[in-house]
């Protein structure tokens, strides 16, 4: 449908300005459970990806070394200034979580909010997390989901029409989505609108090895 990554760049260029206003409040309960389901160590290589404005940043431990990437340049700029603002050290940096040009092996944890109802291709996405990410390492999820038993009934996929379009998609099924790219749900925790959107915590599976492949320039 109207849901590409050109659109997607465009979209939160202009959403940018606004999207605290939109994303802050609602999401904050939401952020605070996700990421408190992650086992933290002091000195962990963190990326989030598809940061947006940052957002994550006043919830995350301050002795991790901490990554940034997102498409919109104008996203990234925000993220830059909270962390200023916060007084943290974040590499930050314009990329499309497709492409991911970080190497292999190289995270302790993935964090990825709302991003994975929004990309085009999440599959991609979870490949590329699943290949930034260390044997041991974890991947954190906060986002809108369809339930896992049964796909989207045609109400809800008329109305992904629009969503998909301005907002993000409301048909993905995180399970199916996070095992095909070769994760094990370790938690699974209902945050809002009933269990709309969940925070997982997902491990590698150990017997099938991630997609490696070169990594690619931002
Ligand atoms: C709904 S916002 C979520 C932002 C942030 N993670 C949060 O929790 O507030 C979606 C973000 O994903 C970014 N995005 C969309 N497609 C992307 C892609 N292919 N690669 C990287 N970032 C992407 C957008 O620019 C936007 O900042």
């Amino acid at each position: 449908m109207f849901n590409t990554t050109t659109w997607n760049r465009i979209r939160y260029g202009l959403y940018a300005p606004i999207y605290d206003l939109v994303a802050d409040r609602v999401f904050r309960g939401a952020r605070r459970v996700a990421l408190g389901q992650v086992a933290w160590q002091p000195g962990m290589r963190v990326l989030l990806v598809g940061a947006g404005t940052g957002l994550d940043l006043p919830w995350l431990p301050r002795d991790i070394e901490l990554h940034a990437s997102d498409l919109s340049p104008a996203m990234v700029r925000r993220l830059e200034q909270r962390a200023e603002s916060l007084g943290r050290d974040v590499q930050a940096e314009v990329m499309d979580a497709e492409r991911l040009a970080y190497p292999d092996d190289h995270f302790d944890v993935v964090v990825m909010h709302l991003i994975l109802a929004v990309m085009p291709d999440p599959e991609k996405g979870l490949n590329e997390a699943r290949r930034v990410l260390k044997p041991d390492g974890q991947l954190c999820v906060m986002d809108k989901f369809q339930a896992d038993d049964h796909p989207a009934g045609l109400a809800r996929r008329s109305l992904n029409a629009l969503t998909s379009a301005i907002a993000t998609d409301i048909t993905r099924q995180a399970r199916p989505l996070l095992e095909a790219a070769g994760f094990v749900i370790e938690q699974d925790t209902p945050v809002m609108m009933g269990s709309l959107v969940r925070a997982l915590l997902a491990t590698q599976r150990v017997d099938s090895p991630p997609t490696r492949a070169a990594p690619h320039e931002a």
